[in-house]
């Protein structure tokens, strides 16, 4: 039997679909409560330079980067995993919030939802402002910040709320986050600036020093998804390969090479090191009891990174504990803030105050 209180906060919930956002550096995906993930689109916007007019908000502005006009420019209103361009943020969250509306069809006036935003541990007080502040000018009602291990943790169905370790490692486009978790809280955590971005960023300064080769941002991230990888590959022999196309720095003209995955592996090195070295500091900084737990729970990986190949068994073999990749590793994080904005116990328990 329904309660009228309940009954009417199900209208509530009806008409304004409270909804999850994972607002990452990459890309920005949208969980409305009661439907699941209804929008997953690139974290840009593209922008009039002059007006600052924007002109297209996810996908539409992404195709734009780096064959824009002159007074056209695509903006990431988020690095390192936090607002850089306040004003192009909210500009993305409010577009995102007005789709989810419109999606229903209705031209009613609605109710503002309530909106659960994971964000990287370890900002600051200023940062969290930010967010909360274009979340709220975007149309949001109610802003709930949860940290991204714990969200991701949450969307991996680890048991957060147990009194036994569970560990996650988030490999986004702007930061890899590594948590241990314990009892609804965060035991151990570190947060880097060193993700995705710097992949690519390693990827472009390593085609200039070995092949003299000039490639963009887009080109240099299609191969690390297509080639790139953490270890050499098992048999040297069968490798698999990829055209890297570019401009010649010596002649000015374009150029293709084809690379492999032990290249790709190689050119990879240094930013992979400082991910490992993180996790395994996060590890030695752990209370051995929770040590124990995760010996027999094992790591879970998730963010675009935890796809690169054989990284699970790089990260497996130098931590001598199992890693598991979540099912489907781009969406755990805003699945976990669904979730806990679904449950109101674990919301309050996660969520940043
Ligand atoms: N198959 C793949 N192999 C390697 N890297 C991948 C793969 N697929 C996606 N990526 C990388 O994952 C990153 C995006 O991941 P994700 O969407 O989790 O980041 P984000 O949440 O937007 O960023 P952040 O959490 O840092 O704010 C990009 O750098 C992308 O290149
Ligand atoms: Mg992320």
């Amino acid at each position: 039997m329904y309660s009228l209180d309940s009954f009417s906060d199900k209208i509530w919930r009806y008409f304004a679909h409270d909804i999850a956002i994972d607002l990452g550096t990459a890309n920005t995906l949208v969980y409305v409560l009661g439907k699941g993930i209804t929008i997953r689109e690139p974290s840009t916007v593209a922008v009039n330079k002059r007006t600052r007019e924007v002109l297209a908000v996810g996908s539409n502005a992404k195709k734009m980067i780096g064959k824009t006009p002159a007074n056209i420019v695509a903006i990431r209103p988020l690095r390192n995993g936090v607002i850089s361009d306040f004003d192009m943020a909210e500009a993305m969250l409010k577009y995102f919030i007005r789709r989810v509306h419109r999606s229903r069809g209705l031209n009613l006036k609605i109710p503002k939802p309530r909106l659960a935003i994971g964000i990287p541990s370890g900002v600051t007080e200023v940062e969290r402002k930010a967010v909360i502040d274009a979340a709220i000018r975007g149309g949001a009602r109610k802003v709930y910040l949860i940290e991204e291990p714990m969200a991701a943790a949450i969307g991996a169905n680890l048991p957060v709320e147990d009194p036994t370790g569970s560990m996650v490692v988030d490999i986004g486009g702007g930061t890899s986050e590594m948590a241990v978790i314990s009892l609804g809280g965060i035991v151990t955590s570190r947060s880097i600036r060193v993700a995705g971005d710097e992949l690519d960023n390693e990827v472009i300064n390593w085609a200039k020093s070995k092949y003299n080769l000039l490639i963009g941002e887009k080109t240099a991230e299609a191969i690390k998804i297509a080639i790139g990888a953490a270890l050499p590959a098992p048999d040297p022999n069968k490798q698999a390969t990829a055209a890297m196309r570019g401009r010649d720095l010596k002649t000015g003209l374009p150029k293709e090479v084809v690379v492999n995955e032990d290249e790709l592996a190689e050119a990879l090195k240094r930013p992979l090191r400082v991910i490992v070295d993180n996790i395994k500091e996060t590890i030695e900084e752990t209370p051995p009891e929770i040590i124990s737990d995760l010996y027999q729970n094992g790591i879970i990986i998730s963010g675009g990174g935890a796809l690169l190949k054989r990284l699970d068994q790089r990260i497996s073999l130098e931590t001598k504990m199992p890693v598991h990749i979540d099912e489907d590793p781009l969406t755990t994080v805003v699945r976990g803030c669904g979730k806990a904005l679904e449950e109101l116990t674990l919301l309050s328990k996660v969520q940043i105050t």
